[in-house]
């Protein structure tokens, strides 16, 4: 995720605004830039790369002495990770910079028209549509406030941005949709900040800005109004947190933050995917539909968690496509001898696109000459460069080693990618795809009701914090949240943890189940009801050798009351959506128990983030 710092005030901005890019590295980034408004033109620097790079820059070519100041982290989404996509972003006369996190749905009309009336665009960013709008309207409108609002009334999608004029230098407007954005109140001096580490080493005096509001700082205070100019609520709080919480957003870990950030991750990566007549179009698809049309077979490939997300879209694609999918773990793939061809797509899945096991199977896979495209959440990372195709997950860097919103993202994208598939062939109708968007759409409030009602999970960790051994199960798209739900509690609890398919559980694992035993069970939602009553006689045959049943089972399902020695209750959701509700309380399980236990969540023992080696 971007990190965004904006200064008006006494101090040198360079030093500050660079500073508080230090504060936000935690965010993870790729690039950065510094802009600072000196005698009515915007002095500039960025690079691809860390902040060192940007250091490097500025001792060789030092930006003038200046007090008012604005700088940014990114995140790429739009456009590779270079120093022309770095921000801020400049109008072509140099008098406005801009810097911004999120994505701006719409950029493609805003840059045909920038473009058809002779603007020259130089980067490849939806950003830079913005600091060429706003050249246009300062003509109209020369109070840049003013300016701000007139532009954000354009924009459609989710944009954090902030604005330095060079004409104006004694104030910064800094604008919110969906992204956060703060105020950091100090004396004689402003802050803005995509949080409060931006700005903690000089004020604790914060401000939250809302929905859809601008802000103008100036050294003496700020001014906060809506969109349309009207004067706004603000909330104002004391940050009482030491640096390394305000990091955090305040929680523990960066694992429970990442799970809170569970609903955007979802609804970002669902952003501007697909157009009001209910079609969706995946820019970074650069197979032609013709290529994807001659798809026999679909293999995905993937480690750890990814594959688990691998195993749930499988239901998902062959169900809407009708083309057979695979789940292959990366590691196996190519020693197989795997039958694939120009007709095979192979699908790789990767939060940090880094993963060896992944990258090899998917060069293995292009010497086979079959088509690759990656669900990835790194920008410009190996495994999207050296794949046909790419679709980004918007989860915002995952730094807890054990992967939460990278999960779920990875469902949504590969969702993503089985409907436009099957809209490409023609097996759906546009209405049918409409409608299973509009309930994906739904799913982030639902997700934030797992995360509102965290409660009674924590509580159940704190019970069973004794217990070496638990079981997880499921069927259909459940048995890969049993997978998942085992290994987030492997990796972070260091306790024995297993996930079967409910229906295996005869077969073998049923000796395992003994007096005391907490065993997890997803409960497939009504309408499966075949499904659902075999899942419901799996809880009795294990309660009935002594097992203290955990049933997910979604809201008015009253037939497993009797079954459950705890139930937590999931939001109605339609079957194939159910594992994006249903593994958020297994996460959260995990991550309380490991921490009753005293272990490192974020950096749990043995285990790496990006693991680069075979
Ligand atoms: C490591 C991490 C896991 C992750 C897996 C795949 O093992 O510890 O959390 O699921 O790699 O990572 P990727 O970046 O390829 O999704």
């Amino acid at each position: 995720m971007c990190g965004i710092v904006g200064y008006v005030g006494h101090r040198q901005a360079v030093d500050v605004v660079m500073a508080g890019l230090r504060r936000l590295e935690y965010r993870g980034y790729d690039s950065t830039g510094v802009a600072v408004a000196h005698e009515g033109r915007i002095a500039s620097a960025k690079k691809a790369g860390k902040l060192a790079n940007l250091d490097a820059v500025l001792a060789e070519s030092p930006l003038p002495a200046a007090t008012t100041g604005i700088g940014h982290t990114r995140w790429a989404t739009h456009g590779a990770p270079n120093d022309a996509n770095a921000h801020p972003h400049l109008d072509s006369e140099g008098r406005v910079a801009v810097v911004h996190n999120g994505i701006i749905e719409n950029f493609a009309e805003l840059r045909a028209e920038l473009e058809a009336a002779g603007h020259e665009l130089v980067s490849e960013t939806d950003t830079e549509t913005v600091a060429h709008l706003l050249h246009d309207e300062l003509k109209v409108t020369p109070d840049l406030p003013e300016a701000v609002r007139a532009v954000c009334r354009r924009l459609e999608g989710a944009f954090t941005l902030v604005i330095t004029d060079a004409q104006q230098p004694d104030v910064v407007v800094g604008a919110r949709r969906n992204s956060p954005l703060v105020v950091g109140v100090g004396e004689g001096e402003m802050f803005l900040g995509s949080d409060v580490a931006a700005f903690i080493d000089h004020t604790r005096e914060a401000v939250e800005l809302g929905q859809d509001q601008v802000v103008s700082i100036t050294k003496d205070g700020f001014e906060v109004t809506g969109f349309d100019g009207s004067p706004a609520q603000t909330k104002a709080y004391h940050v009482d947190w030491d640096v390394s919480a305000a990091e955090k957003g305040g929680f523990d870990w960066y694992m429970l933050k990442e799970i809170a950030e569970q609903p955007q991750a979802v609804a970002d990566t669902l952003l501007g995917r697909h157009t009001t007549d209910g079609r969706l179009q995946l820019d970074e698809v650069r197979l032609s539909d013709d290529e994807l049309r001659e798809i026999d077979k679909i293999i995905i490939i993937a480690c750890g968690t990814a594959s688990y997300a691998g195993l749930v879209a499988k239901y998902a694609i062959e169900h809407w496509t009708r083309i057979p999918c695979e789940v292959e773990l990366a590691s196996e793939f190519r020693y197989r001898d795997p039958i694939i061809d120009r007709s095979t797509l192979v699908v790789a899945i990767s939060q940090s696109g880094e993963t060896m096991d992944t990258l090899m199977a998917i060069r293995y896979a292009r010497q086979q000459r079959a088509r690759v495209l990656s669900v990835c959440n790194t920008n410009g990372s190996t495994i999207p460069r050296e794949s046909d195709a790419v679709i980004y997950t918007h989860a915002g860097p995952e730094v807890a080693v054990a992967s939460t919103k990278g999960f779920l993202s990875q469902v949504v994208a590969c969702y993503l990618l089985g409907l436009y598939l099957a809209q490409v062939r023609g097996v759906k109708f546009g209405d049918e795809i409409s409608q299973i968007i509009a309930e994906l759409e739904k799913l982030p409030a639902g997700i934030q009701r797992m995360l509102d009602e965290g409660q009674q999970v924590r509580d159940l960790a704190a019970d069973l914090v004794g217990k070496r051994s638990f079981l997880f199960l499921g069927r259909h798209v459940g048995y890969p949240v049993a997978l998942e739900g085992a290994l987030k509690l492997k990796e972070l609890a260091y306790v024995h943890a297993e996930g079967f398919a409910a229906g295996e559980l005869k077969h073998g694992p049923i000796a395992l189940v003994e007096e005391g035993l907490p065993v997890f069970v997803v409960v497939p939602p009504h309408g499966r009801d075949q499904l659902r009553d075999k899942v419901i006689s799996n809880i009795q045959e294990i309660r009935a050798r002594g097992a203290r049943t955990i049933v997910l089972a979604e809201d008015g399902d009253t037939d497993v009351e009797r079954y459950a020695d705890t139930l937590i209750r999931l939001p109605k959701v339609p079957t194939l959506l159910q594992p994006l509700v249903a593994t958020v309380p297994l996460q959260i399980f995990a991550c309380e128990l490991a921490v009753q236990l005293g272990y490192d969540v974020d950096q749990p023992r043995n285990l790496a983030k990006s693991v680069t080696v075979e």
